[in-house]
Formats: structure tokens, sequence, C-alpha cells
């Protein structure tokens, strides 16, 4: 309460006699207000509160003792006031009327009217010099029958609205609606008048707007009432006082600045809100509906990029499932700068998965038919539970359509194939390193075979597929794969899909895939591996001459070793390069059931089993080349390939001359 108190004292700060006082802010102001005059709660003064055609005054209270009370000498005394004061109008540049400061004898302005002459004077009697009023005015509508010099101006009253001098407010922009401070001084011994404005953060300009000589004496009565007074015509604004500060025969004390009421938000009316409606909300609707149009349009858009498939039996394998947004990030939106290769099947890019910063390969397969997909889902699946050290990880997958795609772990030193045959890489194969990539291959096949719930058939065994890690393990890659493009089981459409020089001849009769259909693959690439050389070998007369058989010649010769690839330099384990040859016409063996099983195959490589005793002569090794006497091209047609993705596959291969 006390606190309250106080602070309201400060607000007012009124000192001094009746003949002196400073209002900053009217809280507790001996004012007489009428009409639509009224003090908010927060100290400010309003004169017009906006509705058209009212007048408001507020007058100071007490009467004031203009002349001088010595008994002989009646002369008026020397006046000094200051006040600020603010026009909020509902349209900028335009508001109504204006106010006035006015000294006048009576502070009943009943009798004048309200939307001309400044709520001071009626028709009857303006300019009549009985009126003995004096004003200051602050007009804003340039009124031509009063001789307004124009529609923003100060001016001098004296009985009457025709100022007897007037200056434009100029500069002085008292219609911005910012609160503006005017000081009015009178020297009554040298009967001069000064009128001066400026914006409240200015101090007092020395020159003033209007300066004037006018005796007031016989105007300003003995005894007269000082106010202010305000009225609005057609257009509605609201004339504020913020502060107020008065002196009879002394200038008056400065008002301060910074405990002057706050102006308050310029309130829309009905009719700035109708011109809002008007012009503002079609313009907005408009940027709306273009804004919600693009929404959608980027929406669909980005649906449609990143758009995935998703039946329901996929649900269980839901953790294995990638978002295809995420591969797009991984791998720069599948940029031709992170190709790690084109396959047979599709394109393999580099990424690393934003979230965990895992280097993976995303294998792109476009496919059109359902068939397959859901047992390769399957068995990739199962795979991807049992992580075994020679076989390439599998992470997971995505589907979309005409699109799989396979996310497996990076490996950085690639395949095997760019070892063996390309030249690009300088780093040749040692023996020991090709023997341990053989035995960790062996052991990585005969776990699909074997190890697995069910036989997984790889289907796509060659020295491409195999890839290696950082300490040269050799890991199978593509498991599976060729089961996509495999509708084997419709004789209709029976077709193989492997690669040619690794497809075993009983795949012609029977275009069944087994476990020893991947055996005979595997024997092709032991002899691939120690020979550096293809399955089918392109000699200097552009005869194809099959690697199985050139193996047997050097063998038939004596000098089995003699095949051996010439870049190992001559360096190698004698007893084991011999193993891996025998071994490998032994798994190439066109009789699937002389061919051994992928068990036996890693005993044999461990030296844990004997190699069966062989020779170049025994029966079951010339059956290829019986096959092979009438050339290749029969050998090509025996395996009926007709269908157009295992038919671009061979082409490949062969044209490719890989
Ligand atoms: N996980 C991987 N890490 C690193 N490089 C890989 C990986 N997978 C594939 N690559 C690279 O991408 C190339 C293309 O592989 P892709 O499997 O598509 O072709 P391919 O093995 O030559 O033929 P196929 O389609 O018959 O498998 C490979 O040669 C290999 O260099
Ligand atoms: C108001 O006027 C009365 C007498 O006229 C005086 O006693 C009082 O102090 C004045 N109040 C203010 C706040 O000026
Ligand atoms: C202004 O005051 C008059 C008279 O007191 C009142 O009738 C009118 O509603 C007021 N207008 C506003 C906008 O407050
Ligand atoms: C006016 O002020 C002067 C000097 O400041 C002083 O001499 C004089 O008495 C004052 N007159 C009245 C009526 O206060
Ligand atoms: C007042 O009048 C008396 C005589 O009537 C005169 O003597 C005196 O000087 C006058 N005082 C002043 C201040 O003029
Ligand atoms: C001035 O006003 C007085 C009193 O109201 C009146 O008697 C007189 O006729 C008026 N004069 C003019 C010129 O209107
Ligand atoms: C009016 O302004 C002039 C010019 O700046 C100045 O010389 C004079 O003293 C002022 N008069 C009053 C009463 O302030
Ligand atoms: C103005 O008021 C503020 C706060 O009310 C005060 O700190 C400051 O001293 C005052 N300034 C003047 C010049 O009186
Ligand atoms: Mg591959």
């Amino acid at each position: 309460m006390f606190l309250l108190f106080f602070s309201h004292n400060l607000l007012v700060c009124s000192i001094g006699g009746p003949d002196q006082f400073v209002y900053n802010g009217f809280t507790g102001a001996n004012l007489t207000l009428d009409d639509t005059a009224f003090v908010t709660s927060d100290g400010l003064l309003i004169l017009t509160n906006g509705t058209n055609r009212l007048k408001g005054h507020a007058t100071y209270t007490s009467l004031l003792h203009f002349q001088s009370k010595s008994p002989n000498a009646s002369h008026l005394l020397s006046f000094s006031t200051t006040f600020v004061f603010a026009i909020l109008s509902e349209y900028i540049d335009l508001s109504g009327h204006g106010l006035a400061l006015f000294i006048a004898p009576s502070k009943d302005f009943s009798t004048t009217l309200s939307y001309e002459y400044l709520g001071l004077f009626n028709m009857q009697n303006n300019g009549n010099a009985s009126n003995h009023i004096f004003a200051i005015e602050l007009d804003t509508v340039r009124n031509l029958n009063l001789g307004d010099i124009d529609s923003n101006h100060v001016g001098i009253d004296i009985n009457g609205l025709d100022s007897i001098k007037a200056a434009s407010a100029g500069y002085y922009d008292e219609n911005s609606g910012k609160p503006m401070q005017v000081w009015v001084d009178y020297d009554a011994k040298r009967a001069e008048l000064n009128v001066t404005i400026a914006p409240i953060q200015v101090t007092k300009p020395t020159k003033p707007l209007l300066s004037h000589h006018i005796d007031l004496s016989s105007v300003i009565t003995e005894l007269a009432y000082i106010g202010f007074s305000s009225s609005l015509g057609d257009m509605s604004s609201r004339h504020c006082i913020l502060g107020w500060s008065f002196s009879l025969n002394d200038s008056a004390m400065p008002l301060n600045v910074s405990k002057l009421p706050k102006l308050p938000k310029s309130r829309l009316s009905d009719k700035h809100l109708h011109m809002v409606l008007k012009i503002v909300l079609p313009i907005a609707s408009v940027i709306f509906m273009v804004t919600l149009v693009c929404t959608i349009f980027f929406l669909v858009w980005k649906h449609a990029k990143y758009s995935e498939l998703q039946e329901d039996w996929e649900h269980e394998f839901g953790p294995h499932r990638f978002k295809y947004k995420v591969l797009f990030d991984a791998t720069n939106g599948f940029s031709d700068k992170q190709l790690l290769g084109v396959g047979g099947f599709g394109r393999v890019y580099k990424g690393v998965i934003p979230t965990s910063n895992l280097d993976v390969a995303v294998k792109k397969v476009s496919h059109d038919s359902r068939q397959g997909i859901k047992e390769f889902i399957a068995e990739i699946a199962s795979i991807g539970r049992m992580e075994h050290k020679n076989l390439v990880h599998l992470l997971g997958y995505c589907r979309r359509k005409h699109e799989l795609l396979l996310v497996y772990e990076y490996l950085p030193n690639g395949s095997l194939d760019r070892y063996l045959h390309h030249h690009e890489v300088n780093h040749t194969l040692d023996w020991n390193t090709r023997f341990h990539i053989i035995k960790g291959v062996s052991l990585g096949l005969s776990y699909l075979h074997e190890n697995c719930e069910k036989v997984i058939i790889h289907r796509d065994i060659k020295a491409s597929n195999i890839l290696l890690d950082n300490e040269m393990n050799g890991r199978l890659g593509d498991f599976g794969l060729a089961r996509l493009y495999d509708h084997g089981t419709d004789p209709q459409t029976t077709h193989v899909v492997g690669t040619i020089g690794y497809l075993a001849p009983e795949l012609g009769r029977t275009s069944k895939a087994t476990p020893l259909t991947d055996v005979f693959a595997f024997g092709m690439f032991l002899l691939e591996v120690a020979c550096g050389q293809r399955p089918i070998i392109q000699d200097t007369q552009n005869n194809h001459v099959w690697l199985v058989d050139w193996v047997l010649e050097h063998w038939a010769r004596g000098d089995l070793i003699g095949s051996l690839d010439k870049k190992l330099g001559g360096k190698y384990d004698i007893d084991q390069a011999s193993l891996v040859l025998k071994l490998g016409l032994l798994c190439s063996r066109p009789s699937p059931s002389s061919r051994p099983v992928m068990r036996q195959v890693v005993q044999y490589l461990d030296g844990i089993m004997p190699l069966p005793e062989l020779s170049p002569t025994t029966p079951n090794f010339g059956t290829l080349a019986l096959l092979q006497t009438d050339g290749f091209e029969e050998y090509a047609i025996t395996y009926d390939v007709s269908s157009s993705s295992a038919t671009s596959i061979l082409e490949s291969e062969l044209s490719g001359g890989r």
C-alpha cells in the first residue's frame, strides 16, 4: 500500500503553490475533465477518445492570478508552460482537427461546437473580443474558412480561431504519432510570445518556431483558467497529453521525459480492419495457397523419391531393413563418385551410414519379378544372423519398386579378380596369400553348404565375388543372388544363371543348381588363382581354350607346375601348388558324382586327408575335353541361355573378356 502511494507521488510530482505545477503524467492531477477527456490508469491524459465529432477539455482546477496583485498598479505577469502531446491517428497522415492550449476566464465549454473551432468557440462567439480567450492551436486539418496556412500548423489565436500568427509545423511532424514537446513563453514586459516545438528526445531549440510581439494584457483576465481543448471532426484520432508544466512569473520547471507515461499501441478501427481484410487477406491467402501447393508438391516428390516397397511377409525381417533415404544419403544420392563397380546384377556404391559412421557397400539390383525375392530375402536374412569370417556380412536390405538394395559391409581391399587379372594393381599376390585366400573361401563355402540350417547354394563363385578384408582373408560375397534370376522350376523358361566358364556342364541339362555345381565353380576358381588365368583362355589365334584342358596338357607333359602363374616369380610351395592344381581339376570334373563335397575339399586343403591318386589319364577328366571337341560355341549352346537377364550376364562376361 505504502509503495503504491509512493510511486504515484513520484509520477505526479506536483510542486509549488497554485502558480506553479509540474505533471509528469496526470495520475491524481488537479484537473477538471469534461466530455471525452479522461486520464488512463497509466496517467496519460486523453482528450478525445477516437469517437468522431466529440470534444474534450482538461483544465487545471484552480483559478490562476495572471495579473499582479499589487493594489495600485495591476499588470499582466509573464508566464511559461511546456507540455508533451501526441496525436494517435488511425490513418497515417489524416487526423481530426487538433488540440489547443488555452487561457480562458471560464472552464465551462458546454456551448462550444464539438466538430469545429477546436472545442473553444461556436459560430456566434468566434472572434468576439469579449471571449478573453488566448490559445495556441496545434491544428491538423486545414480549414480554409479559418484561414489556416496548411493542414499541419501551429497558430496563435486571440478570441477566435483566426490565427493572428501561424507557422507550419514543418519538420516537427506533430502528426507522426510520436510525442512532441511544446514550449509557450510569454514575456509580459517585452510583450513577446515565443512558441517552440521539438520531439521529446531533443532539448529545447534556441530558435522558436513562432516569435511574436503581442500585448496580452487586454486578452487575459486577472483571474483565468489554463487547460487543453480538443475536438474531432470526421477523422478519428486520439489527442493525448503526456506531461505538463506551468509557471507564472517564472520559467516552467522542466519535464522529466523518463517519467512520462507510455503511449498505447494504436488500435485498429473497423475501417482499418476492413482495409486490412480487403488487401492483406487476399495476398496472405494467395501466399498460403502457394505455400500449401509447394509443400504438397514437395511431400509428394519426396515420397516418390524415397518411396519403398514393403510387404507383409517382410515384417519378420524388419531389423534388417534400411530406410531408402538413409542409403540415399549414405551414398551421396548414389553418385558416380561413390561407384565401386558394375556387375551382372547391378551397380555397387560405397557409402557411410550417417548415424553409425559405418562403411558399407550398397548393391543396387534391379528386379522386376516378384518371384524368388521372398526366398532370397529369407535366405540372406538367415545368413546375416550367422556371421562367418569368410563371408561378406550382409547388414540389411531395402526394397523399392523394381529395385532391391543390399547393404554389405565395406571391404577396402576390393575383389580378388583385381589382383589376379587387372594390371592396374601392381601388387601381385604371393603364394602364401593365395593359399590363405583359397582356404578361407573353402571354409566359407563349406559353411554355406553344411553349417547353415538349410543348404545354401552360392551359384556364382568366381574371383570377382571373392572380396579381401584387411588381413587378406578371402570372403565370399553375393551368395544366393543368382536365385533372383533363376526360375528353374518352370521347364518352359528354363535357363541358367551364373558366369560362363564356371558353370557345371550338368546345368545345361537340368538347370538345377546343387552344392556340386558350386564345387565345379570352386574348382575353376582354384585353377584361376593358381594359374592367374580366367577359366576360358583366349589364345593368340583368338581361339577359346579351357583352362582345365590347358592345365591337363601341362600335367600330361609332366609339367603340372609349369601352369602356375608366371607372376609368382617361381616363389611357391611346390606341395601346396600341386595340391591346389590337382584339387582344381578334381573339383571341375564333368561328372558331378566324381567331384568331392566341400567338407572333403577343406580336409584336402588342410592336409588332414590325402588327395586320391590321380593322373592326367584318369578317364573322368576326359569328358570335358570330349564335350569341348566341337568347340566353345557348342558348349554355350548346350546351356540354353534363353532368358534375357541370363544372356546379358553371359554376354557381358564374354565380351568383357574377363
Ligand atoms: N562389400 C564390398 N566391399 C568393397 N567392394 C565391393 C563390395 N562388393 C562389391 N564390391 C566391388 O564392386 C564391384 C562390383 O561388384 P558386383 O558384385 O556388382 O560385380 P561382379 O562381382 O563383378 O559380378 P556379379 O554381378 O556376377 O557378382 C566388385 O568388383 C568389387 O570391386
Ligand atoms: C490540488 O488542489 C488542492 C487545492 O486546490 C491542493 O490542496 C492539492 O495539493 C492539489 N493537488 C495536487 C496534486 O496538485
Ligand atoms: C468516447 O467517449 C464517449 C463519451 O464518453 C463515449 O460515448 C464513446 O463510446 C467513447 N468512445 C470510445 C471509442 O471509447
Ligand atoms: C515576479 O518575479 C520578480 C522577479 O523574479 C519579482 O520581483 C516579483 O515580485 C514577482 N511578482 C509576483 C507577482 O510574483
Ligand atoms: C501606489 O500608489 C501610491 C499612491 O496611490 C503610490 O504612492 C505608490 O508609489 C504606488 N506604488 C507603485 C509600486 O507604483
Ligand atoms: C460579442 O459577445 C457579446 C456578449 O456575448 C455580445 O453582446 C456582442 O454582440 C458580441 N459581438 C459581436 C460582434 O458578435
Ligand atoms: C523569444 O525568442 C527570442 C529569440 O530566440 C529570444 O531572444 C527571447 O528571449 C525569447 N523570449 C521569451 C519570452 O522566451
Ligand atoms: C527523472 O526521473 C528519473 C526516474 O524517475 C530520475 O532517475 C531522474 O533523476 C530524473 N531526472 C531529472 C532531471 O529530474
Ligand atoms: Mg559380385
